[in-house]
Order: C-alpha cells, then sequence, then structure tokens
C-alpha cells in the first residue's frame, strides 16, 4: 500500500487527522506525528517507551527475539570472528573494513593514544578515593578544552579526528583514573600491543617491571568491549544526542553520556549486580532476595535484570555466560561459587510467575561483574569499561546526526502546574499550614 496513513478522530468532531506511516528497514512501523500540531495536541509517552527520537542505521534490536545487530551484523558473529577496532570501525563507517582500511583506522587510534601532558594536573584535583565515573565525566569533558577551538563539527575530517581521539584516549585516561586511586604512576601507551593490550598494559603495567600482556584475558576483554559498543537510543546515547543537538563539541557531549550511564538503572549495574551477587553470598539466601525484588514496596530491583527492549534473553548476556565460566577457572576460580549463585538466581527467577509475566530476563550486567572482576578489573571501574566500548557508540550517534539536518533536541511536556495568577506582597500571604 503506497503511503500508508493512520485516521485520528478526535472525540468523534471534527474530519480525521490523516497521519502518515513510515516503514523501517526491519522493525516497527513509525507515525510520522508532526501535523499533530494543527490539532494542539502533544503524544505524551514518559521515558520514551514508545518514541522513535530519530532515524538511524547503526544499531538494530528485536526485544521479542532477542537479536542485536551492529549494521546489520549479528552481535553473536562479531563477538565470535571479529575485534574491537574492527568492531569500531564497522559502527562508525558502516562497512567491515579491508585490511588496507584496518591497518589505517589502527594506526590513526594508536596515534591518538596520548593525552596533553598538562590533563595529568586534572586528576590532582581529585580525592583519591573519588569514584573514578567523576573523574572520567571531568576529564574526558576537559578534552574539550584542548581540542575545541580546532573542530568545525560541520567539517568531515574535522568530526573524524573527534572521534578517532575519542576511542584512542578513553583508556588512557581510564587506566590514569586507576593508577591515580592506587598512588602507582601513571602508564604512557605501549602502541606496539593492541587496544586492548594497551589497555591492560596502562592498568596493571609499572615503570620498574616488563608488564606481559595474558593473552586470554586481552581476548575477553576485547570481547567484552564489542558487547558494549553499541545500542541503539538508550539513555546514554540519547543523552550524547540532544547534547550535539545544540551543537556542543563532541568532547562535552561524550562527558555527558559517561554522567548518563553512570546510574545504575543503566551502566552502573554491573557494579550494583556484582555487590548484590556478593551480599546474597550463597545459594539458600535466594528467596530473599527475590522476595525484596517482587516487593512494590521495596525500591530493590534484582541488579542485571530486566530491559526496556529485551523481552527475552539478552544475547550479550548468553555470549556472556558462555564465557565466564572460562575466564573463572583460568582465573580466579575461588568466584566460581559465585557465578553458581548467579546461574541458581538466574533459574529461580525464571522460574517466578512475577519474572515470566513481566518478562523479566537477565541483562548484558547481570554477568559481566564476575567475568570483569575475574580479570583482575577493579569493582569500580566496571561501568568505566562499559564507558571506553560505548564511547564507539556513542561517537557514531553523533556523527550520524551532525552529519544529516540536525533538529534541536527539545521535547513538550504536559503541564499540570498552576494557572497564572498575580504576585501576591509577603504581608498578604497566608501560609496554608
Ligand atoms: C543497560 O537501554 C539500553 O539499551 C541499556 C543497555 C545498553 O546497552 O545501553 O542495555 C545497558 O542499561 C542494561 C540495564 C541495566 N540495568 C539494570 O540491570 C537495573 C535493573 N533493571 C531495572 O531497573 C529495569 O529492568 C530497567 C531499568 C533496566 C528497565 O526498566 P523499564 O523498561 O523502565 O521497565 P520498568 O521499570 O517499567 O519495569 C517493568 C516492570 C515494573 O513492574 P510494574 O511497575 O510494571 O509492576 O518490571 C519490574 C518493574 O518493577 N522490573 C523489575 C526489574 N526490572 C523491571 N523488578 C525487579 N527487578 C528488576 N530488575
Amino acid at each position: 500500500m503506497n503511503n500508508p496513513k493512520v485516521k485520528l478522530i478526535f472525540n468523534g468532531k471534527e474530519e480525521p487527522l490523516e497521519l502518515p506511516i513510515i516503514s523501517p528497514t526491519i522493525g516497527n512501523d513509525v507515525i510520522q506525528i508532526e501535523q499533530l500540531q494543527e490539532k494542539k495536541v502533544y503524544m505524551y509517552d514518559p521515558g520514551f517507551v514508545n518514541t522513535a527520537s530519530c532515524e538511524s542505521q547503526i544499531t538494530y534490536i528485536n526485544g521479542k527475539q532477542g537479536k542485536l545487530l551492529y549494521r546489520g551484523y549479528p552481535i553473536e558473529q562479531l563477538a565470535e570472528k571479529s575485534d574491537f577496532l574492527e568492531t569500531s570501525y564497522l559502527l562508525l563507517n558502516g562497512e567491515l573494513p579491508d585490511q588496507d582500511q584496518y591497518e589505517q583506522f589502527s594506526r590513526s587510534i594508536r596515534i591518538h593514544t596520548i593525552v596533553h601532558e598538562q590533563m595529568r594536573q586534572f586528576y590532582n584535583g581529585f580525592r583519591r578515593d573519588a569514584h573514578p565515573m567523576s573523574i572520567m565525566v571531568g576529564v574526558v569533558g576537559a578534552l574539550s578544552a584542548f581540542y575545541h577551538d580546532s573542530l568545525d563539527i560541520n567539517d568531515p575530517t574535522h568530526r573524524k579526528i573527534a572521534a578517532h581521539r575519542l576511542i584512542a584516549k578513553m583508556p588512557t585516561i581510564a587506566a590514569m583514573c586507576y593508577k591515580y586511586a592506587i598512588g602507582q604512576p601513571f602508564m604512557y601507551p605501549e602502541n606496539s600491543l593492541s587496544y586492548t593490550g594497551n589497555f591492560l598494559h596502562m592498568l596493571f603495567g609499572t615503570p620498574s617491571e616488563d608488564y606481559q600482556v595474558n593473552p586470554i584475558a586481552e581476548k575477553a576483554l576485547d570481547r567484552i568491549f564489542i558487547l558494549h559498543a553499541d545500542h541503539e537510543q538508550n539513555a546514554s546515547t540519547s543523552t550524547v544526542r540532544i547534547a550535539g543537538s545544540t551543537g556542543a563539541n563532541p568532547f562535552a557531549c561524550i562527558s555527558a553520556g559517561i554522567a548518563a550511564l553512570w546510574g545504575p538503572a543503566h551502566g552502573g549495574a554491573n557494579e550494583a549486580c556484582l555487590k548484590m551477587l556478593r551480599e546474597i553470598g550463597t545459594p539458600d539466601r535466594i528467596p530473599k532476595f527475590i522476595k525484596r525484588a517482587k516487593d512494590k514496596n521495596d525500591s530493590f530491583r534484582l541488579m542485571g535484570f530486566g530491559h526496556r527492549i529485551y523481552k527475552e534473553y539478552d544475547p550479550r548476556a548468553k555470549i556472556m555466560k558462555e564465557s565466564c565460566h572460562d575466564i573463572l577457572e583460568q582465573f580466579n576460580a575461588s568466584d566460581i561459587p559465585l557465578f553458581q549463585t548467579a546461574l541458581e538466581l538466574e533459574k529461580i527467577a525464571r522460574e517466578d510467575e512475577y519474572f515470566i509475566e513481566k518478562n523479566l530476563y537477565p541483562n548484558v550486567d547481570f554477568y559481566s561483574g564476575i567475568t570483569l572482576n575475574a580479570l583482575g578489573i577493579p569493582t569500580q571501574l566496571f561501568t568505566v569499561i562499559f564507558a571506553i566500548a560505548r564511547t564507539v557508540g556513542w561517537i557514531s550517534h553523533w556523527h550520524e546526526m551532525i552529519s544529516g539536518k540536525v533538529k534541536l533536541g527539545r521535547p513538550r511536556q504536559l503541564y499540570t502546574g498552576k494557572k497564572e495568577r498575580d504576585y501576591v506582597s509577603s504581608n498578604n500571604r497566608s501560609i496554608k499550614k
């Protein structure tokens, strides 16, 4: 049917309003609602549960089938066959790179891993026990001070260099957070290493000893980066898009995305989930936590469970669960009981009417914490790891938006406040007790 439309009849009185329907490549149709302005009505959708905020070609999620595609490629295939830099190229440019393109891209990332020497001063302003995400928000935003004036976001080459700088510098800035917290000297990037190997070297290496990157840990962490790289218009990506729609520079936009990711309902769930599993401890204590999670009067939620879009198993959680046991056996067998508790928690929850009826499954954060912990990543750095990976997703969406027709993001509201009224002088105000 050409130009399908939907007809809105306003309480049966006036002429129905016909609104165009636009069909995607895959997924739900969308109703274009611009003409609603004529009728002086807004669509009301708190949390944007049913609202498409933009058109995008980067990532697609089918929540019912538990499917995730980066530029059309299933996450399972990328996690198994690709690496994080190749996946980053794919997200940014839309196609997998050939050998030449891959070499050029990796080289461009490598030469931008170092940060301006003066950036080291920023860390001294933080307490040693500052949460690393608070430092990431500050230091990544401060990159604007070093590059903002050399940046014309309407120039595609400037956009590309900004994207490469951010992808390259996130691991360096993140590792510096950790070194600052433990009082060890910052490590300079070692560009002969892979992207992920370099990060591990900056995190765990010291100037006084040679650090050998463990290839199994490198591969496991690189896969975790792939799994976290992008995820449609999630809260932090939407934050980056809104910030970018004002014309703010990409460094400030990514800093805004880091701030949004920090929340426990979003990227902060991996840290919260490991803490919850530790608090549960042994399987016999699971029923108590399940009861709390189901209690409407208790704000406790099962961390790492549930998702706005996945009403099936999060495919990333599946991949994480499959590799978790191997990694524990290699690096941290003492946490295998914790993994057993997580498996038992998942089993009990998935047999419980409440979780079945609400379609609550483990999400990407449920098994990632145990895996990261086994790799020796400190708990407070879990969401920082998520931010390193998600930077390529954020900057790909920013680039996609800025390359197109940018519309300032400015939602309307349902106003239920006071009607217009006149000012009352203080001696005439009777304060209601
Ligand atoms: C990420 O958007 C993305 O794509 C995010 C992400 C990405 O890659 O960017 O996938 C990464 O953020 C994953 C989610 C990490 N967060 C958590 O694990 C925190 C625990 N999960 C919940 O807070 C919750 O599931 C959300 C926030 C993730 C999703 O919440 P929604 O979609 O807003 O759903 P909801 O809160 O309206 O929940 C629907 C119902 C509610 O019950 P009712 O009010 O309808 O009776 O399910 C309940 C909720 O109370 N519910 C849970 C629950 N999650 C939802 N109850 C107990 N435990 C949970 N974990």
